[in-house]
């Protein structure tokens, strides 16, 4: 029987799930389907209870669903209550389960494409304090980073975040001590919403930063974002984040279809093509 899995957002159009799934069904040869099911936020909960009559064995969930997702399965694990967020669904023993695999794709991108990143675990420093912010800090503290400081616009939303998240190693920041914090970083992250196409673009000096901090941006759209471009030009090692996308979907593939895929040059260029 074809094993059918889909992702459940609203607007869900755009999403390049399909795409990337349908690469891996086909190159592994599996007889499944990956679709997409435009939900209502009202009929979201009912949707997800009701999946397997729906006629899928499991599902990815995006914006604005992840949060209710959470609330809905029967069984979510550590990294999904962490995170507050649910975006890989599926069947078992007649429950629904959930994860949370945005943690995993963050971190086996940064695993991926700059190897020994983490060799010293010292300082991580995340601009942002929403979702993408909230998975970056929960598997950095994971990982084992001694500290972790989160710099937010609203600093209101950046202390929530860490008590949300247990405290030390998290801090909150202000922009204006930036500098300070970015001259002892390891690693950079961009998780605001800040370069990405249409919007404003995401002005940080980078003077203070050691040329041994490895920058990562979340924002995939453009690919080469200025604060990417920048970090390069200065000889930081740089990793852009469309490779957090590829490697978050490694697991759900994996437990719905019982193939761990790989994460390749050639589905990489696919996705770049849609972009
Ligand atoms: P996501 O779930 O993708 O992380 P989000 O919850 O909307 O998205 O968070 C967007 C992040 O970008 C926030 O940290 C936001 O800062 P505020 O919490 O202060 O809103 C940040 N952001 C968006 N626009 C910004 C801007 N013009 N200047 C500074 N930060 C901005």
């Amino acid at each position: 029987m074809t094993r059918r899995v889909c992702i459940i957002g609203h607007p869900v159009a755009h999403s390049r799930s399909p795409m990337l799934h349908g690469h891996w069904l086909k190159t592994y040869g599996i007889e499944g389907e990956y679709g997409r099911e435009d939900v209502a936020p009202e009929d979201f909960p009912d949707f997800l209870r009701d999946l397997e009559a729906n006629g899928y064995v499991g599902a990815n969930v995006t914006v604005p669903h992840k949060e209710s997702a959470l609330a809905t399965v029967d069984v979510a694990d550590a990294t999904a209550r962490a995170v507050g967020a649910v975006n890989t669904v599926w069947i078992d023993g007649g429950k629904l389960h959930g994860s949370n695999t945005d943690v995993h794709g963050f971190m086996a991108n940064l695993d991926a494409n700059a190897p020994g990143w983490d060799n010293t675990r010292d300082k991580a420093v995340i601009l942002g304090a929403g979702g993408a912010s909230r998975a970056a800090a929960y598997g950095l503290a994971q990982r084992g980073f001694g500290s972790i400081v989160l710099v937010n616009r609203t600093l209101d939303r950046a202390e929530k975040l860490v008590a949300d998240l247990g405290g030390h190693p998290l801090q909150a920041a202000a922009w204006s001590d930036l500098d300070d914090h970015l001259k002892e970083a390891g690693l950079l992250v961009n998780a605001t919403s800040l370069g990405m196409a249409g919007k404003a673009g995401l002005a940080v000096d980078l003077d203070a930063l050691p040329q041994t901090c490895v920058v990562t941006d979340l924002v995939y759209v453009p690919l080469e974002t200025s604060l990417l471009a920048e970090a390069r030009a200065r000889g930081n090692r740089v990793v852009d984040g469309l490779g957090m996308l590829l490697h978050q979907a490694v697991p759900g593939f994996e437990i719905w279809f019982g193939r761990r895929p790989e994460v390749t040059g050639d589905l990489r260029n696919l996705i770049v093509a849609d972009l």
